[in-house]
């Protein structure tokens, strides 16, 4: 099967973006975008559709089993992880890569997702003191442990922006994970951080739902998460 992938690139120096088309022979039809970025990079004699000679292609992976979020990248216009899209699901054989685009641009698919750090510091979740188990809360500890901080939420929120006071499902979800572990007497700041930077930014469309790469259940975690950080903190 071949394949050409359109591949939106950019200068190193100047950041001038333009797109390189490269045709593809893939051995296997169970082959990843993942697979095909690494066996271009290795063959020094690949040439793009002009003959010209292609240099390594800069793009971020770290598993390659779809849990590091790292190589996050939009495939075909959808935020996606390289590693977790099969060539084969591509009916057509144009196949379009380029970088998410909420994020700074580093250098090809390569973005600066350190917002997503930063958010995470806004609103405060770490611990500060030994989390306490509840079996009441086990299911959602383990629903916000699983965010990759891959950013494809992000990509697809209408209400995020960068510097935005909104901070977004990949700082919702690890959230939610700490306001099921921390002890009540240590919740009132997270409380108030999670209403200002996540509960009254969000509009519920949960299109972050549909596009999550780890499925994670995020209607079920905001339910639960306003429950404890919004109505019945209103109650009190
Ligand atoms: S539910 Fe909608 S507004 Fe809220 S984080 Fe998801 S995409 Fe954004
Ligand atoms: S919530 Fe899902 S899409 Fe968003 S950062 Fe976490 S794993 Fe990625
Ligand atoms: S390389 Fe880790 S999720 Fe793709």
């Amino acid at each position: 099967m071949q394949v050409q992938f359109d591949i939106l690139r950019s200068d190193r120096q100047t950041k001038e973006q333009y797109v390189q088309s490269i045709l593809y022979e893939c051995a296997d039809d169970s082959e990843t975008v993942a697979t095909a970025l690494t066996k271009i990079n290795a063959d020094s004699a690949v040439r793009d559709l002009h003959g010209n000679p292609v240099s390594a292609i800069a793009w971020e992976c770290s598993c390659l089993q779809k849990k590091c979020g790292a190589c996050a990248m939009l495939i075909d216009g959808r935020p996606r992880l390289a590693c977790d899209a099969m060539l084969k699901e591509f009916r057509k054989k144009h196949i379009s890569l380029s970088p998410l685009k909420k994020f700074p641009v580093v250098c090809d698919l390569i973005v600066d997702r350190s917002i997503l750090y930063e958010n995470l510091k806004v609103i405060g979740v770490w611990l500060k003191k030994e989390a306490e188990r509840s079996e009441k809360h086990d299911d959602m500890a383990y629903e916000g442990s699983r965010c990759l901080q891959c950013g494809c939420c992000l990509e697809v929120c209408p209400n995020f922006y960068a510097g935005g006071s909104f901070a977004g499902m990949s700082a919702f979800v690890p959230t939610a994970r700490l306001l099921s572990e921390l002890p009540d007497t240590q919740k009132k700041e997270l409380f108030e951080a999670y209403r200002a930077h996540i509960y009254e930014g969000c509009g519920k469309s949960l299109a972050c739902r549909k596009i999550c790469p780890a499925g994670i259940d995020i209607d079920g975690l905001l339910v639960n998460s306003n429950a404890m950080a919004v109505w019945k903190r209103v109650k009190r």
